[in-house]
């Protein structure tokens, strides 16, 4: 009857734009897969779409912003197409999309991906105002079809949403409650990935470490990462976000004895005062989290250790600042991500009066990224005459350097005479020559 016709009438043309972190990335690719899966076809930009969707960021409000100029563009021009916001921004907007972008015909939050195939039919069968934005479900998303972006590196979800309630935070509302997948079920898909060729993978989650497997097996995030990292063919595995309030000395003891998990932690700590840190209600204090970077700092293998900053969140004064500044400079981090404290909804700090001038946090911004930089121009020098085992990732054909990537994720840019294109995802030994602020610069040893 109808249902069946209406699949076959034509191949549908779909086009998805990208926003914020690996776990938008990750969900992109099984919203692609479900998407081919149901028989749509993926084309490279909008102007040739009949669907359009957008899997937005909400983090802060920049983020949330490009959805809507995105959408702005087609206000005039996009008729004959569908347009459909998916992700943070979705979830936290929900219907108000539909007033504010009247072109809009379907809202959908991650929590209600497993329902995309019968919102399809939905939409195909005219309905222009079809919601998906409950957060009531115990499920995780997981796709039979997942195309997958890198031919090298497969993200794998172990842990979904978020359970806790940082002030400045949008994400426990606009991604759920935390549900973690059974181990059994995340040692299969690593298995498959490696028959199909990936040789890395990445672990993801808001807070990756406090999976808890839900299974009878009940294994805790230090032994999934472990077993992953035993998975025959995978020869790099590495997780992103870790908690600090959930960093356990296991998962360090995990990484010295398994050389096949990569070196290099994510501990994102916001900022290095600990009234700041109570005020964030982040669940730990500076010298809590200066012992997790103890014991990474102990560990046999060298560890890699990157943050993020907020800076400018209400309350911060000068002494706060100069806390974090002081923090950067004892752990000597790698790389910093720093931010500009944005004003979210629902969020605890709303109650908080945002006080600081938008000039005082761009100056504030300024001085944690230079000081960083210094710290990073000095750590990375340390590397000039070290061999590194890089992941060959890409060329570039201007300069004739190869982009390799070491197990501490730090980019690694090098000559090899004479090497072919096939060099792309095989590991390489590189001996580093060069050292700037952001990226090695090295040369291939046999
Ligand atoms: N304002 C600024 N930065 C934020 N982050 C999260 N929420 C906000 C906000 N409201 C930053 C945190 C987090 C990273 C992913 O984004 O540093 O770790
Ligand atoms: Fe947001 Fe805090 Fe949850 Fe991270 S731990 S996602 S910063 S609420």
């Amino acid at each position: 009857m109808g249902g069946a016709t209406l699949q076959y009438v034509q191949v549908k043309t779909f086009y998805i734009e990208t926003f914020g972190c690996q776990m938008n990335a990750h969900d992109s690719e099984k919203v692609i897969g479900t998407l081919l899966d149901q028989g749509y076809r993926q084309v490279p930009t909008p102007d040739e779409a009949e669907l359009v969707f957008y899997n937005t960021c909400s983090i802060r409000d920049k983020a949330e912003q490009k959805v809507f100029h995105r959408l702005d563009k087609f206000k005039r021009d996009g008729k004959g197409k569908t347009f459909a916001v998916l992700g943070c921004v979705a979830q936290q907007e929900g219907e108000k999309i539909f007033e504010k972008a009247p072109h809009v015909s379907m809202v959908c939050g991650s929590a209600s991906y497993n329902q995309l195939p019968q919102m399809l039919v939905q939409l195909e069968a005219g309905n222009r105002r079809v919601t998906g934005l409950s957060l009531d479900t115990d499920e995780t998303f997981e796709t039979p079809m997942t195309r997958r972006d890198n031919p090298h590196r497969a993200y794998i979800t172990i842990i979904e949403g978020c359970d806790k309630k940082c002030a400045y935070c949008v994400v426990p509302f606009t991604r759920g409650p935390e549900r973690s997948r059974t181990s059994a079920s995340v040692i299969r898909e690593a298995r498959q990935l490696s028959a199909m060729g990936y040789s890395e993978i990445q672990l993801l989650g808001q807070n990756v470490n406090s999976y808890q497997d839900p299974s009878p097996a009940g294994w805790d995030f230090a032994k999934l990462l472990d077993e992953v990292g035993r998975v025959e063919g995978i020869r790099r595995v590495r997780f992103t976000t870790s908690h600090p309030r959930d960093f356990v000395k296991p998962i360090i003891d995990a990484i010295d004895a398994n050389p096949f998990l990569c070196n290099h932690v994510h501990l994102p700590v916001q900022s290095g005062s600990t009234r700041m840190l109570e005020a964030m209600q982040r669940l730990y204090t500076r010298e809590e989290y200066l012992q997790r970077i103890a014991w990474i700092k102990a560990a046999r293998r060298s560890i890699a250790i990157t943050t993020d900053i907020i800076v400018g969140f209400p309350g911060e004064t000068e002494t706060d600042l100069a806390a974090t500044l002081d923090l950067l400079s004892d752990v000597e981090y790698d790389s910093v991500f720093s931010f500009k404290y944005s004003r979210r909804p629902n969020t605890s700090a709303l109650a908080l009066e945002d006080h600081i001038p938008e000039e005082e946090k761009i100056r504030r911004l300024a001085l944690v990224q230079e000081h960083q930089r210094q710290i990073q121009i000095r750590r990375n020098a340390a590397y000039v005459g070290a061999v590194e085992e890089c992941l060959v990732e890409g060329l570039n054909k201007a300069t004739g350097q190869w982009i390799g990537r070491t197990s501490q994720y730090k980019t690694l840019n090098f000559l090899y005479p004479g090497a072919e294109e096939s060099l792309i995802g095989q590991y390489v030994d590189v001996r580093v020559t060069r050292a700037g602020a952001n990226s090695l610069v090295g040369e291939y040893v046999s």
